[in-house]
């Protein structure tokens, strides 16, 4: 057996560099070098990275209590210590039971007229404006779809007032705050600590005021769901936790879902054959179906599918070993990180052929496990808002294109460029947006 790291690039500062900046050349270069799996020394801790799916599978079948997060402390004053992402062991599995139900099923397919409501409304405002970028029109439906469904707004005046809580809290959240703690500090209520904090109690106090407003008036949006959840010993969430919580939904669900749709917005329209069979299944629906028919499109799902492939916004996803793990050949001590290359998994040739190719019919001939297709993640922290994300991007799609003709602006195809956690198409996707009745 061999116990040594596998070999990788050697300087810690330059691969942490490339990591962030340019990881669709990178991980596929150095796999190529390297072998699979291959070290990578990073400032936040060294990572065994793999993208072979039978050693991706060994990382999510692990128990539980082989991990501890990683690199959470950088969003921990965001989030908090009740979020989800940051807990471990049995109590983050409590909490994943008691946040699963409101994200999938009947509970989730109640927010589908709320969610078709927004897109068509913020689609309508789009339209005929001579530029719009696309993923800044998407993170505001999505954003509303969030104060609605996940907070509960209960009207326009409240999702406006959650709306622009959130972005100034996005706003005073400077990344260099939560990479170098020091500056963690008031400056007799001055400084941009001070700002965020003040941004934070804010959003807080909306949040709070959501809480009570279900525990009068018992609400089915997820805020309402966690003040009536109830663990096996009968008790109730903190009010903390429950905030905490909330903040998450929207730190994990509502770039992510926006950068997606943007992905899918610019690929499709690359593809008119593509574009047209989508098309020709919308407009088969009407102009105003019941949304969750395009929730059930079998042409759109191939295509979401298959760009969530080629440009999966999370790249990889890390875990910290508690304990040793087994890793193929290689014995990977704890303290180390091991990390599922979503990225190198979905550009492996031979369980996608052309790789760099668009060829949504892939996902057509053949169904691909767990530990082959990864956008969001996998084992015991995949991503909590799967379906959500699925379905509302279903819908928000499907009610663009049911009354609107879209057209990309640049003919470059975008690169991805580093957002935040997550990999954007670099320039948002500029579009325009024309009323469909208006052209014909
Ligand atoms: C297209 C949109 C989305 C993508 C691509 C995405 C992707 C991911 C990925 C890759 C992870 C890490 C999984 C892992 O470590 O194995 C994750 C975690 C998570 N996501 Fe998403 N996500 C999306 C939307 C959402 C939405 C809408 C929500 C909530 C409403 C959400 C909530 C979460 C939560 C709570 C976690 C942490 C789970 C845990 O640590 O147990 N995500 N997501």
């Amino acid at each position: 057996m061999v116990t040594a790291l596998p070999d990788g690039p050697r300087n810690r500062l330059l691969s942490t560099i490339k990591v962030l900046r340019s990881p669709f050349v990178d991980l596929p270069r150095w796999l190529a070098r390297y072998g699979d799996p291959f070290t990578i020394p990073t400032v936040n801790g060294t990572v065994v990275m793999t993208g072979d799916p039978a050693l991706v599978k060994t990382i999510f079948a692990a128990p539980p209590s082989t991990y501890l997060p990683w690199g959470v402390d950088a969003v921990a004053p965001m989030l908090g210590p009740g979020s989800v992402l940051m807990l471990e062991g049995d109590r983050h599995t409590r909490e994943r039971k008691l946040l699963m139900p409101p994200l999938h099923g009947e509970r989730m397919r109640a927010h589908a007229q709320t969610m078709a409501e927004v897109a068509r409304r913020h689609l309508a405002a789009a339209d005929g404006a001579s530029r719009v970028i696309a993923m800044d029109l998407m993170q505001a439906i999505s954003l509303e779809v969030i104060a609605r469904a996940i907070f509960g707004a209960q009207n326009d005046a409240q999702a406006r007032a959650l709306e622009h809580a959130v972005l100034d809290m996005i706003a005073a959240a400077s990344p260099m705050l939560f990479f170098m703690p020091f500056l963690q500090r008031d400056f007799a209520g001055l400084g941009p600590w001070a700002r965020f904090r003040r941004a934070l109690a804010q959003l807080d106090g909306l949040l709070q005021e959501r809480i009570d407003d279900a525990r009068r008036h018992p609400r089915a949006d997820l805020c309402g769901l966690l003040v009536a959840a109830r663990d096996e010993d009968g008790e109730a969430m903190r009010d903390a936790d429950i905030r905490d919580e909330l903040r998450t939904m929207l730190f994990a669900g509502h770039e992510t879902t926006a950068i997606t749709l943007a992905w899918i917005i610019d690929l499709l329209h690359r593809h008119p054959e593509w574009l047209a069979r989508v098309q020709a299944e919308i407009d088969a629906l009407g102009p105003a179906p019941d949304p969750i028919a395009y929730t059930n499109l079998p042409t759109l799902d191939l295509v979401c599918k298959e760009v969530m492939r080629l440009y999966p916004i999370v790249t990889e996803v890390l875990r910290k070993l508690r304990e040793p793990l087994r890793l193929g050949e290689c014995e990977v001590p704890a303290g180390i990180g091991v990390c599922a290359g979503i990225l190198l998994v979905h550009r492996n040739e031979a369980l996608y052929p052309e790789p760099e190719a668009f060829r949504p019919e892939r996902f057509a001939e053949r169904r691909f496990a767990p530990h082959e297709y990864l956008p969001f993640g996998g084992g015991d922290r995949r991503c909590l808002g799967a379906a959500f994300a699925s379905f509302e991007m279903r819908i928000v799609l499907g009610c663009a294109l049911a009354r609107h003709r879209i057209s990309l602006l640049d003919e470059t195809p975008p690169r991805p460029v580093r957002r935040n956690l997550t990999l954007a198409p670099g320039g948002g996707v500029p579009i325009r947006v024309n009323d469909r009745a208006g052209l014909s």
